[in-house]
């Protein structure tokens, strides 16, 4: 049996949704968690958990992430720089990247929550050294998610990446 649904279920208030809607809620659609790095004005490193992304290609590979937040330093970053990182972390880093959340001020969030910073070899943006695999990007455009709201569609261009030998067994040979 399959359940229609258009309408927000009544056992949901809506008013507690901080802005999310609820159809977000009641699908739960899978979507990678990731940690995206830049650097802020004042140089020191950046770090915006982003859960919702997702990933094609053609004439070039790209991250489009579907809702960035216009008031906070990813936007802002992303922005100035047009370079950023998009750095996959494992379970066992999780909350540490959770960390990067509270660590929100102009210091360097990404040592503040006990992970590594590293430079990026071909932008202009902080690599995390501990997550499996750090996609190196540029951004390619940007549009408003809605007319009058306070996020935005994000495309980046996907310029170079590091890939953990451990998390990809043959990386090795097929690299030669
Ligand atoms: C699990 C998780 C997922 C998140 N996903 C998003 C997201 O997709 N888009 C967004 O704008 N903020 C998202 N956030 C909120 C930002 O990560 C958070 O507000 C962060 O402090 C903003 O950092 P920034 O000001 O350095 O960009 C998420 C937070 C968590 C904990």
């Amino acid at each position: 049996m399959k359940i229609e649904l258009d309408d927000c279920p009544k056992v949901i208030d809506e008013k507690n949704l901080y802005g999310f809607s609820w159809m977000e809620h009641v699908m739960a659609i899978p979507s990678p968690l990731v940690v995206v790095t830049s650097y802020k004005s004042n140089g020191c490193p950046n770090a915006t958990m982003q859960s919702w992304c997702t990933f094609t290609g053609e004439e070039g590979y790209f991250c489009i992430f579907s809702s960035v937040y216009k008031a906070g330093h990813m936007y802002k970053t992303l922005k100035d720089t047009n370079q950023c990182v998009v750095n996959f972390p494992s379970k066992d880093i999780f909350l540490k990247c959770m960390e990067t959340v509270k660590n929100n001020g102009f210091d360097d969030e990404i040592t503040l929550s006990g992970l590594t910073a590293l430079k990026a070899s071909k932008v202009n943006a902080p690599i995390i050294n501990e997550c499996f695999l750090n996609l190196e990007c540029e951004l390619a455009w940007e549009k408003d998610l809605s007319e009058n709201g306070s996020h935005a569609v994000m495309c980046l261009k996907i310029v170079n990446v590091w890939m953990d030998e451990s998390c990809y067994p043959g990386l090795h040979s097929i690299c030669r």
